[in-house]
């Protein structure tokens, strides 16, 4: 059977910055996040004793990519299946520039490999297959608003949906500043977390933390929900800059862009700032605010692109059918 899915990006409210199980990909914490419309991968996948080799192909382009094969490896014994694959994959944002490729990407191979090769899994058990591909990819599996379960083990680090997509009306205005690849992939990043001093009073907070985000949302408190997002995501890049050896994610224009969110909301517009481990910024605000916010960041020199997101749902299938 050959099976296409797709499925988005997600944006971190509460943070997934190390873990305490490299091989397993168990996350030092729970995290938050919300799933992003407009940035997706759609992904092919076929099984076949046909095919001669594994063949992976991403934005039109082959590539090894071993660890994907590897992450297929799993699923084929998992299957009992011994067929090679052929994978076409495609984003539709740049790969790897701190955007979480990753996330949508195995979310998506997770989908439709499993589909491919015959599993009917749970939503629980493929988020718990996608984190094995990458961390932040489990939450790309449930809708809307997205809580990973940090958990102990294998079985119990997971993520499932708080809210769905048309709970609240919020955007994600990316600002794109450098379509750059990063230099430091999250995957080795993480690795460098326990060796900052801040990371221990990280953690000493980080379930209040969560706590308090999760009534932020509940009672849909958009100010509140704000000055945590900003504070987490300032928390986490502290957390990186004081490192072993620093990861310095941001570009002067990163700093800039900071500085003009703060601005805009002493004049009034209610927006706040989330980064992952690239220079971009994630604008958060209301809905009926989203265009007031992409007005003044297309007037910003820096900025390359912005893309605007709502929440959406999380991976699923498009289509299924039988052989090439
Ligand atoms: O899943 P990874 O290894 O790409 O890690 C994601 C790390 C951050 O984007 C920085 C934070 C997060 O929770 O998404």
């Amino acid at each position: 059977m050959r099976v296409t899915a797709i499925a988005p990006s997600n944006i971190a409210f509460i943070k997934y910055w190390g873990k305490k199980d490299e091989i397993l990909r168990l996350p030092a914490n729970t995290s938050i996040s919300m799933n992003l419309s407009n940035l997706n991968t759609t992904t092919t996948v076929e099984f076949s004793k046909d095919f001669e080799n594994d063949s992976v192909e991403i934005n039109k382009s082959t590539t090894d990519a071993p660890r994907v094969i590897k992450f297929i490896d799993i699923i084929r014994k998992r299957a009992n299946i011994i067929g090679k694959v052929k994978i076409v994959s495609e984003n539709n944002f740049p790969t790897a520039g701190g955007l979480a490729s990753s996330a949508s990407g195995f979310a998506a191979l997770t989908v439709a490999a499993t589909t491919a090769a015959g599993l009917r899994l749970s939503e629980k058990e493929l988020s718990i297959l996608a984190r094995i591909g990458s961390g932040s990819a489990s939450r790309s599996i449930p809708d809307g608003f997205v809580e990973w379960h940090e958990g102990d083990s294998s079985d119990t680090s997971y993520a499932e949906s708080l809210y769905p997509a048309d709970y609240w009306d919020i955007a994600d205005v990316i600002a794109i500043i450098d379509e750059g690849k990063k230099d430091v992939p999250s995957t080795e990043g993480h690795k460098s977390a326990q060796s900052s001093i801040f990371f221990p009073d990280r953690m000493k907070n980080i379930n209040n933390k969560i706590k308090n985000i999760k009534e932020a949302i509940r009672k849909k408190d958009f100010p509140q929900f704000g000055e945590i997002i900003e504070a987490e995501a300032l928390e986490m890049h502290a957390v990186m800059l004081t490192s072993v050896p620093p990861l310095i994610y941001w570009q002067p224009a990163t700093i800039r862009l900071m500085r003009e969110v703060i601005n805009w909301r002493r004049e009034g517009l209610s927006v706040y700032f989330t980064i992952d481990a690239g220079p971009h910024l994630h604008l958060i605000c209301q809905k009926k605010d989203e265009r007031n916010v992409t007005k003044r960041l297309i007037l910003i020199e820096e900025v390359e692109k912005t893309v605007i997101n709502s929440p959406s749902a999380g991976a699923r299938i498009i289509t299924a059918t039988s052989g090439f």
